[in-house]
């Protein structure tokens, strides 16, 4: 689409303002100013009004509370998915998941369409800490332990051991704690655990960066991100 539509289409003002804004230099896409109304961009492209994202009236951003036994997948033969809990009015929007929760872990998993974000959220580069609950079987968390997540563990439950960022990991009880993680490999907290000799129970995330789930939150429901949280997200991130 064309970029004074785009910006005209998505309330930044009227054509004749919005291309006045462009051909002042005040517009960047991705980084790079642009002064030609008329080029071409893409629903992806990140765009900036003197440094301040534009939100594109094509890109949506929703918090989901994941239940248990639901697959972080848009489709599958034979488990119900993420997909299921999105109205017919949003599909095909190109809505996604961000990152991953197992099928048994519930909670905050962000839904957007906005790819630059969510490739942003769960990279390790832009450590954006994300909090789980956890309960779990076995013996209380120590601060022995509590210091060798600041120090960085290892994990030896693969061919080749893998060295975990540094992390957080807060008791909040003798058989429940809290843990930050600033990345996400496969299965993390559940791996950490087991290092420690704890099982994982329950396993429920309750934040990424400023994003948080209300305390109440019933797992299944969706609810559209306000824009002081997009806001938040996408400075997080550098966008
Ligand atoms: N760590 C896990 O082990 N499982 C999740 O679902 C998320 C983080």
């Amino acid at each position: 689409m064309r970029l004074d539509r785009l910006l005209a289409n998505s309330g930044c003002g009227s054509r004749n303002d919005v291309r006045s804004m462009i051909k002042k230099g005040r517009v960047t896409v991705n980084g790079t100013v642009i002064t030609d109304p008329s080029a071409h961009i893409s629903e992806s492209d990140t765009l900036l009004i003197d440094g301040t994202p534009v939100r594109t009236a094509s890109k949506l951003y929703f918090i989901f509370d994941k239940p248990d036994g639901v697959l972080t997948a848009m489709e599958d033969k034979r488990l119900p998915t993420v997909n299921d809990y999105i109205p017919a009015n949003l599909k095909n929007l190109k809505l996604s998941p961000v990152g991953r929760l197992d099928y048994h872990t519930t909670g905050l998993l962000i839904i957007t369409n906005d790819g630059e974000l969510s490739h942003r959220l769960t990279s390790p580069k832009y450590e954006i800490p994300k909090v789980y609950r956890v309960r779990f079987q076995g013996d209380p968390v120590t601060e022995y332990e509590a210091e060798e997540c600041r120090k960085g563990v290892i994990l030896t439950d693969t061919d080749t051991p893998v060295r975990l960022r540094p992390c957080s990991i807060v008791p909040t009880g003798d058989d429940s704690c809290e843990i930050t993680l600033y990345e996400g490999k496969t299965h993390e907290v559940r791996r950490l655990m087991a290092h420690f000799d704890k099982s994982v129970i329950e396993l429920r995330r309750v934040s990424i960066g400023s994003i948080k789930l209300s305390e109440g939150s019933e797992p299944g429901t969706l609810t559209e991100l306000s824009d002081d949280e997009i806001s938040s997200l996408l400075r997080a991130t550098g966008l």
